[in-house]
């Protein structure tokens, strides 16, 4: 059974969009992969799923196609209404439960990997650090928490994955869709709430922004050629600077991984 517990959280507008979380699943699909191949429990949570339990089910869809087939993921909302919607569509391996940054669980089950997207952005950047504790808490050993933030239809998002025992995230990265961006920096408002107040002269995350977008202009006799190359380029250019992870398979999908170190806000 799971623990008594108070719900942690508050009802929140319950925005969501068929698709809208592709660009952070094909990135949990390739950095968190691993270490859900290998879970003796193979339980995935998607944490505050929203009006509609659509964003879980393709989730799970995505996983289970390409992960493995035995995968579970439960949607947990702090709504009841929004509870029962995702129940109606509930089918082997792919269930719904009412509860908050607690993460229950029945037999207080860890999950492997913990998606909360657009969840934070409501909350006050104070509480942050505190959701994020609860809920890396919950994790199994070398699991992941990835909290993000995207905007309506998908195209521009951002988000943080922090590892199971730690305080701080590990790595942040932005992910854009090319073919209409002008600036890297047009991803300020999509920022996860961490780093949204802060993009600020005299904060990381603003030079770092910055520095992308010098990087891109730098690059724009690469036009012609697509937004992809001009984005790789961009990429190679700013690994000279930053310790950008991956390499130039992700960059062409128009992501960018950093270590948090290198946007961290000052305090
Ligand atoms: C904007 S929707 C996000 C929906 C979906 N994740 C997406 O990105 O499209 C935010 C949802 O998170 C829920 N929520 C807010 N705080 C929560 C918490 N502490 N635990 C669980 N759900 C929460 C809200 O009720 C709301 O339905």
């Amino acid at each position: 059974m799971s623990r008594p517990t108070k719900r942690v959280g508050d009802i929140t507008r319950g925005t969501t969009h068929p698709n809208r979380l592709r660009r952070v699943d094909r990135w949990m699909l390739h950095a968190v992969c691993p270490v859900v191949r290998a879970a003796k429990d193979p339980l995935v949570v998607d944490l505050g799923y929203g009006a509609s339990p659509i964003t879980t089910r393709e989730m799970f869809d995505r996983f289970q196609k390409h992960v493995r087939p035995d995968i579970e993921v439960i949607g947990i909302e702090i709504d009841p209404v929004r509870v029962k919607q995702g129940q109606a569509i509930a089918q082997s391996g792919l269930s719904f439960a009412f509860g908050g940054f607690e993460v229950p669980l029945a037999d207080y089950r860890s999950p492997i990997a913990i998606r909360a997207f657009n969840v934070l952005r409501q909350y006050e950047e104070a509480e942050v650090k505190d959701a994020w504790q609860q809920m890396t808490d919950r994790l199994a050993p070398n699991g992941f928490l990835v909290e993000g933030t995207c905007d309506e239809i998908g195209r521009r998002s951002t988000w943080v994955a922090i590892r199971a025992g730690q305080q701080q995230p590990e790595t942040f990265s932005i992910s854009l869709h090319l073919d209409d961006l002008e600036l890297p920096s047009d991803v300020a408002p999509r920022l996860p709430k961490a780093l949204i107040h802060r993009n600020v002269a005299s904060e990381k995350i603003h030079s770092f922004l910055q520095d992308l977008d010098r990087a891109w202009l730098s690059h724009s006799a690469l036009i012609p050629f697509g937004a992809r190359q001009r984005w790789v380029a961009m990429a190679e250019s700013i690994s000279t600077s930053y310790p950008v992870l991956d390499n130039k398979v992700r960059w062409r999908l128009g992501e960018l991984t950093v270590p948090w170190e290198v946007v961290s806000p000052k305090s």
